[in-house]
């Protein structure tokens, strides 16, 4: 097709992307007749589609990733400023980034104490699968092996991650799976398996115990978890939950691996979301907020127990960890992470979370009592659910398609919200909030504000 855009005419880039690209999670079909969305520019809460349309982000880059806002243009220099001088070297030697961004993380991380790089979340917690079946290997004869991972969670794209993976819709025909993958229930209170409990927390754990006991414990090897599930619909954990999960563990000698991908760095009010709950992780992966879009990096942390066992037998050339990852000695990533995290403190991001986050529970809290369709509220800092159902009582979730038309109409009044979708068979009714920790309570108004004309719009 030959096309001569004027001077700011994007159109012949929107053909160009209608005609070639292959969009993630995305039906095709639908682009046939209208064009796909192509965003041009981002400052802080705002982006800018190639039509020129405004839209404040309440999702902080559609997948709760640029945590410190757009257009940083610190993070630009300090990434070129990196690439001039060196690029890439494969991550088997150092670099002054990589070793200095380590460093600085493990003072945010008390009790862990080594960092390995690569580039997506899903392959940071590929590292973490690949270390608890060496270990498995190593140290019990092969048999320790199995890894739970909990209904609702998600740790990834790849066909291991999904072996791992809590959505049966993410899943569904991307079988067969990688073997010794154990599903543990949830522990969402709200759709609580067990009626109304006064101990669902100790509940939802003791679950975990028993499967354990089912499988037998000298057969698990970890236990993966989300601190607060993230796309499985926003759920904070129970009271009484994490400290009996970490009893659990110790008990039967179980490592806890903690997916971060979402949480960290700072979306619920502190580093991690795992230090809302005192956990005691022997494993942490992290990825989406770690360098807030700017470069792709993700880390898998260990402490010093798991780090020492790949070096217990220096004779033994199998025993060490043999894992590469090409792109994790690209040394953008721990350029651009030491500057978000410089942003992150230097303007106090993690007060600015906590405070915004309890005024944005307050806000979304006034619309479920003013909206009989709201029946759940949840979240820890700028990380929010709204759960939409079609009567209180019976707690039926409204269908996917309801969901999407209030999605779509905040995005009419140029608000871009979130929600579950393609997760849960008959679950996907979340609306879901992760806006960047820089966000002030205008722009929550704003956002809260066009949930609320939705609302209205979709259900009168
Ligand atoms: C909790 C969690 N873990 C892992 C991942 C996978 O990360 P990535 O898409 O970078 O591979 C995601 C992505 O949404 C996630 O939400």
């Amino acid at each position: 097709m030959n096309m001569h855009p004027k001077e700011n005419d994007l159109s012949a880039v929107v053909e160009k992307d209608r005609v070639s690209v292959w969009h993630h999670l995305s039906q095709h079909k639908r682009y046939e007749n209208s064009d796909p969305t192509v965003i041009i520019e981002g400052k802080g809460m705002r982006i800018w589609n190639a039509q020129g349309k405004e839209f404040l982000d309440a999702v902080s880059g559609g997948v709760w990733t640029v945590n410190v806002g757009y257009g940083r243009e610190s993070i630009a220099n300090a990434v070129r400023d990196q690439l001039v001088k060196m690029n890439f070297f494969a991550g088997s030697a150092g670099s002054i980034p990589g070793a200095n961004y380590a460093a600085a993380l493990l003072e945010k991380m008390p009790g862990l104490s080594r960092v390995y790089y690569s580039n997506s979340g899903s392959e940071a917690n590929e590292k973490g699968f690949k270390m608890v079946r060496q270990i498995a290997h190593n140290k019990y004869g092969g048999k320790k092996y199995k890894i739970l991972y909990r209904d609702r969670d998600y740790h990834g794209t790849t066909i291991t991650c999904l072996s791992a993976c809590g959505q049966p819709e993410r899943k569904a025909q991307y079988g067969p799976y990688t073997d010794g993958f154990v599903e543990v229930p949830h522990c969402c209170e709200y759709r609580s398996q067990y009626g109304d409990v006064d101990d669902y927390g100790v509940r939802a754990a003791n679950a975990i115990e028993e499967v354990i006991l089912r499988e037998g414990p000298d057969t698990i090897g970890a236990l993966c978890l989300e601190p607060v599930t993230a796309g499985g619909g926003v759920i904070t954990p129970p009271e009484g939950y994490w400290p009996r999960v970490q009893e659990i563990c110790k008990k039967y000698d179980i490592l806890l691996h903690i997916d971060e991908v979402v949480c960290g760095l700072g979306r619920t009010g502190t580093w991690f979301g795992y230090q809302q709950y005192d956990i005691k992780p022997d494993i942490v992966t992290m990825a989406k907020g770690v360098a807030s879009g700017y470069a792709a990096i993700s880390c898998t942390v260990t402490t010093e127990e798991v780090f020492e066992s790949f070096k217990a037998d220096p004779d033994d050339p199998m025993s060490y960890f043999r894992d590469i990852s090409t792109f994790g000695g690209c040394t953008a990533g721990p350029a651009a992470a030491l500057e978000n995290m410089r942003i992150i403190e230097n303007e106090n991001l993690l007060e600015n979370v906590t405070e915004m986050g309890e005024y944005l529970m307050e806000r979304l809290n006034g619309l479920k009592d003013k909206h009989q369709i709201i029946g759940d509220v949840r979240g820890k800092g700028l990380f929010c659910g709204a759960e939409l159902v079609v009567d209180r009582e019976t707690k039926e979730p409204v269908h996917e398609s309801v969901t999407q038309a209030v999605v779509a109409n905040c995005l009419e009044q140029g608000v871009l919200i979130g929600a579950t979708n393609r997760s849960l068979d008959g679950l996907n009714n979340t609306l879901c909030l992760s806006p960047a920790l820089i966000c002030t309570k205008a722009d929550l108004d704003e956002i809260v504000t066009a949930i609320d004309n939705a609302l209205t719009a979709v259900f009168g």
